[in-house]
């Protein structure tokens, strides 16, 4: 399985490694992190829906309602959890630091994939390819940080405002 798996990790970090760098992304564009669909003879469903940008990741969060505007309270209580447990290793900006800078995240992935991220690290670890690549690009995996399902919302209600939600 995860020789199978190689040769497209590979093909999606070509496609990340900019990212991971201090590269400026313009707003909005974070569909071009892309999936590989195109030109890639012999690869599976599987690996595709892994890779895209519309993965849910692997977790029980299957469909996570976002509130526009956003919810201030959850922003505040995401951004006193991003304080004391996720500043050590990750920036608000896109540049890396231990882990990707959190900059664009909510274009690249989708609510349900941060979600599942910060609630089923390990797991993520081990079988999800867009974590994964960001694991070959960081040399440091991310230590599961066991919040609580409330508390993973509140830091996706904070990287959305760090994203420029409203
Ligand atoms: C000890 C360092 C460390 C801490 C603390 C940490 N992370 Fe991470 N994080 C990482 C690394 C490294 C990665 C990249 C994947 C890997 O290699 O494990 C990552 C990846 C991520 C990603 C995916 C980013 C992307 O662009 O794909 C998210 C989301 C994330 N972390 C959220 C959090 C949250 C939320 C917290 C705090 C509750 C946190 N992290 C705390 C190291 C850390």
């Amino acid at each position: 399985m995860k020789r199978l798996f190689s040769p497209m990790i590979m093909a999606v970090i070509c496609l990340l490694e900019a990212r991971c760098g201090s590269h400026n992304q313009a707003p909005g564009t974070g569909g071009d992190t892309a999936t590989g669909h195109s030109g890639q003879p012999g690869t599976t469903d599987t690996v595709i829906v892994m890779t895209g940008i519309n993965s849910k990741g692997i977790g029980r969060f299957r469909d996570v309602r976002l509130t526009h505007p956003l919810d201030e309270h959850k922003v505040a209580a995401g951004e006193t959890i991003y304080r004391s447990k996720c500043f050590a290793c990750h920036k608000l900006t896109d540049e890396l630091l231990v882990g990707p800078g959190w900059k664009g995240v909510t274009d690249r992935r989708t609510p349900e994939w941060i979600m599942n991220w910060i609630t089923n690290t390990k797991v993520m670890l081990d079988k999800d390819l867009a974590a994964r690549a960001d694991m070959a690009i960081c040399l440091i995996r991310m230590p599961n940080q066991d919040l609580t399902d409330d508390q993973a919302r509140d830091v996706l209600e904070f990287m959305r405002r760090n994203d420029g939600g409203k």
